[in-house]
């Protein structure tokens, strides 16, 4: 504010004082706060280019700065009173400075308008949060990795369909993750570099009337490059699209392995259980221990697509320039920021603290007839018999024991004899053995020892190099 009560720092051509519902539906203060600290920042810096370009004197300039750190200081401390009549963060640090530093504050806005402030302001922001997130996935993948070598030795179901398909190692399932997630540190540091523009002195929309010096603003503020086109950089969020997408595939990730925490810790399945300290009871029932916070994170998953989905409804069918419609895309934005972050937080806590139960997949192996495809090459290996044809006939005992209520291991002999000369002695057992079956796997990626102890070295490969 111009200092005098009530009067805007935009209100030079108003005669009538703002509207209530107008200053109601056009706040943003009460989120975009959290840019305070990006947007001081880049004060700083445009202040030091006014300076360089001789708006303001070496004093003037030191004084601004000062000012602007006492300003920080002070909303850090919670000191500064956000008011709904001086909308965003950008009105409250200038009202600010102009109170304690007087005039000189007031030359802070020349040659900048708050399209291209904001606009610097998100970039700042999605790179700080960048930052913090990578290191989140890194803590991850560390965990991933680690549980994986754990249970090498340990063998589960893998599904097609949630039907029992194969054994593989639990390693195998784990570092599954391992790689997807990994897909989304290499998408996030996508984003930071279409994120990674100078878009400060573009002004309004058609540049300023000042020569400011864009390189040395970049340099500054450590972007590598200066956008080419000033409308372009005050209209496009391009950056906080890759942003939210590169948020959506991550929980995406995260909400299918809640959900197999979910599934793989009910009564029917005792794959695995969580602690007591990462689960919740009811109130009603006492027996109840829930995996809520697996159920979360597949709930926040849905938030963070709509999010993604909100900023490209609300862009689709904005003209250029700058429209204040483009003020909600921090709504989104900032809500990914806090979802992805518990999200990831939450989901490597599961992944620590989970205990498998070896027993129990075991059985679900054996009752799902999980090496009934190895019977079969055993079969195509032993007699030479097509695959087709093998197929058939472990189909046939597979059809027997369902009848009789057995499993490959507990079929009668005589059973299996009928069908085929060869399904007797230990070779048989061999052919169904349930470790064994994730050894006979050759191919590079596959589940066998070898190949999850080759998959876990270059794991660690890539965590060294992080
Ligand atoms: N608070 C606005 C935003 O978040 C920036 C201000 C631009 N306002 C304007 N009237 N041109 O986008």
């Amino acid at each position: 504010m111009s200092v005098e009560t009530g009067k805007k720092l935009w209100g030079g051509r108003f005669e009538k004082p703002t509207a209530p519902i107008m200053e109601r539906i056009g706040e943003s203060i009460s989120f975009d706060k959290r840019l305070y600290s990006q947007d001081i920042r880049g004060s700083v810096v445009h202040a030091k280019n006014l300076h360089k370009i001789g708006v303001i004197t070496r004093e003037e300039l030191d004084s601004v700065i000062k000012g602007l750190q006492q300003v920080k200081e002070e909303i850090e401390k919670n000191q500064l009173p956000f008011r709904q009549e001086l909308e965003d963060i950008h009105m409250h640090v200038e009202s600010r400075l102009i109170e304690l530093i007087g005039e000189t504050g007031k030359k802070l806005h020349t040659g900048r308008s708050r399209n291209d402030q904001i606009a610097l302001d998100v970039r700042l922001y999605i790179r700080d949060e960048i930052s913090i997130i990578l290191q989140l996935i890194i803590n991850l993948l560390e965990t991933f990795y680690n549980r994986a070598k754990e249970n090498i030795d340990t063998v589960m179901p893998g599904y097609t369909h949630l039907q029992v398909a194969q054994p593989v190692r639990v390693s195998h399932y784990l570092m599954s993750y391992f790689w997807a997630f990994l897909r989304d540190k290499k998408q996030f540091e996508f984003t930071l570099g279409v994120n990674d523009e100078l878009v400060l002195g573009s002004g309004a929309l058609a540049g300023v009337n000042y020569p400011t010096d864009r390189e040395l603003i970049a340099k500054e503020l450590d972007f590598s490059s200066i956008s080419e086109n000033s409308i372009d950089s005050v209209s496009q969020r391009d950056h906080v699209l890759n942003f939210l997408f590169a948020c959506s595939q991550l929980m995406l990730h995260a909400s299918r392995i809640c959900e197999e925490i979910i599934i793989f810790s009910s009564q029917e399945f005792r794959f695995i259980s969580l602690p007591d300290s990462l689960s919740t009871g009811s109130s009603i029932m006492p027996q109840k221990k829930n995996p809520d916070i697996a159920e979360l994170i597949r709930g926040k998953t849905g938030r963070v697509i709509a999010n993604l989905n909100n900023l490209m409804i609300l862009l689709k069918g904005i003209p250029l320039a700058y429209n204040r419609d483009l003020q909600e895309d921090k709504i989104s934005l900032f809500d990914s920021v806090d979802q992805v972050k518990i999200a990831l937080e939450g989901l490597t806590a599961m992944v620590q603290e989970m205990k498998f139960h070896p027993e129990n997949m075991q059985s679900s192996l054996e009752i799902g007839f999980a090496t009934a495809t190895d019977l079969a090459d055993y079969l195509v290996n032993i007699i030479k018999i097509p695959f087709r044809e093998a197929h058939e006939l472990v189909g046939k005992l597979v059809s027997v024991c369902n009848s009789k209520n057995k499993t490959l291991y507990s079929i009668d002999v005589e059973d299996r004899k009928k069908i085929s000369e060869f399904f007797v002695g230990d070779k048989y057992f061999e052919a169904i053995s349930l470790l064994k079956s994730t050894d006979k796997k050759l191919t590079y990626g596959s589940t066998s020892k070898e190949r999850q102890l080759e998959q876990l070295e270059k794991a660690k490969m890539i965590l060294d190099l992080i």
